[in-house]
């Protein structure tokens, strides 16, 4: 089997590079960044420009499925600029590989895109699931909306789409653990806002996992990629601080000095989304890691 995935440079992506060597799937990848394109066996870079429609039709040679994980850093400041860059990005990627596929003789029949948990309304009661039909108000839930109806244009093609609603994906290596652990290991560990707002995370080997699961059994529609047992922002913090032996003294950071310091984008810390995975366990997927503790203890322990 051969599967395209753009955006296969990033967090996400190079677990998934590796899942996919390891199931013996050649990989052929989209980078936007000339100089992250390699040649090692079994995985092959291209360059596009996704903006400007530019891709090489070489890239699609022998591609059964494409995985779409393109798409701008949700962490960098969201000025008005930079919103319409985070919007954008996922669209014209969608809209790049759609052309291209209209455009081009392929063997593609199995589009799958990244997406994101932020869709679901902020709540602190309420459990999400994959048929939930209201929709956040913020900012990230308009995109979400505009990058699925981007994915599920690829039906028009006679592919197979498949929605990956993503929680907060855990690595050491980058996203937002890194980002936590910060002042937790200088002793300035706090939760954020009430603390009590529900956080969905996923282990980084299950998000690729999941990926590479969704392709192999060929599952479209929309999944939630969340681990089974989400935590509230204080128990999160709470772990995170025991991991270090630190103790979490400091009071909880205010939502409004969040807002003052990140702007907009504090959304990410202070919304509450708390999400829930069955679909995928009935699809037959088989999580490593389902509670938090055991999550932390591979990536720091
Ligand atoms: N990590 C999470 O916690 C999380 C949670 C929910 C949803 N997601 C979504 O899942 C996807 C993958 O996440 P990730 O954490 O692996 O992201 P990431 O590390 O930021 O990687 C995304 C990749 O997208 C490409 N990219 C960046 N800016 C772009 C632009 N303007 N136009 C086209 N391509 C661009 C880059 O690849 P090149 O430089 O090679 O082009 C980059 O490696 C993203 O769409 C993200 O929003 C992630």
């Amino acid at each position: 089997m051969k599967l395209l995935i753009a955006g296969a440079t990033g967090l996400i992506g190079k677990a998934l590079v590796a899942e996919c060597r390891e199931a013996g799937i050649e990989v052929h990848y989209l980078t936007t960044q000339k100089e992250k394109i390699e040649e090692k066996e079994g995985c092959r870079g291209f360059f596009w420009n996704p903006k400007k429609g530019i891709l090489d039709a070489e890239a699609l040679e022998g591609v059964s499925a494409i995985i779409n994980l393109a798409g701008a850093s949700i962490t960098k400041r969201w000025t008005s600029r930079y919103k319409k860059v985070l919007l954008q990005s996922r669209i014209e990627t969608a809209r790049a590989l759609h052309q291209a596929l209209q455009q081009n003789r392929h063997q593609v029949l199995h589009y799958i895109s990244a997406s994101g948990i932020s869709i679901y309304p902020s709540s602190l009661v309420q459990l999400y699931h994959e048929n939930e039909t209201a929709i956040s108000e913020h900012f990230l839930g308009a995109v979400v909306v505009q990058w699925e109806a981007a994915a599920d244009a690829f039906e028009g093609l006679g592919i197979k789409v498949t929605k990956v609603r993503t929680g907060i994906v855990l690595s050491k290596d980058d996203g937002a653990l890194p980002k936590m652990l910060k002042p937790i290991k200088m002793g300035l560990g706090a939760a954020l806002g009430t603390g009590e707002q529900w956080q969905s995370w996923i282990h980084i080997s299950d998000i690729a996992g999941i990926y590479l699961h969704l392709l192999q059994h060929q599952l479209e529609g929309v999944f939630n990629a969340v681990s089974p047992n989400p935590v509230t922002n204080k128990k999160m913090t709470l772990l995170l601080a025991q991991q270090y032996q630190k103790n979490i003294w400091l009071p909880n950071i205010p939502k409004w000095f969040l807002r003052l310091i990140l702007g907009e984008m504090a959304d990410i810390a202070l919304e509450s989304q708390l999400v829930a995975s069955e679909k995928l366990l009935d699809a037959g997927y088989r999580f490593h890691f389902v509670n938090l503790e055991n999550a932390l203890e591979d990536l720091l322990g």
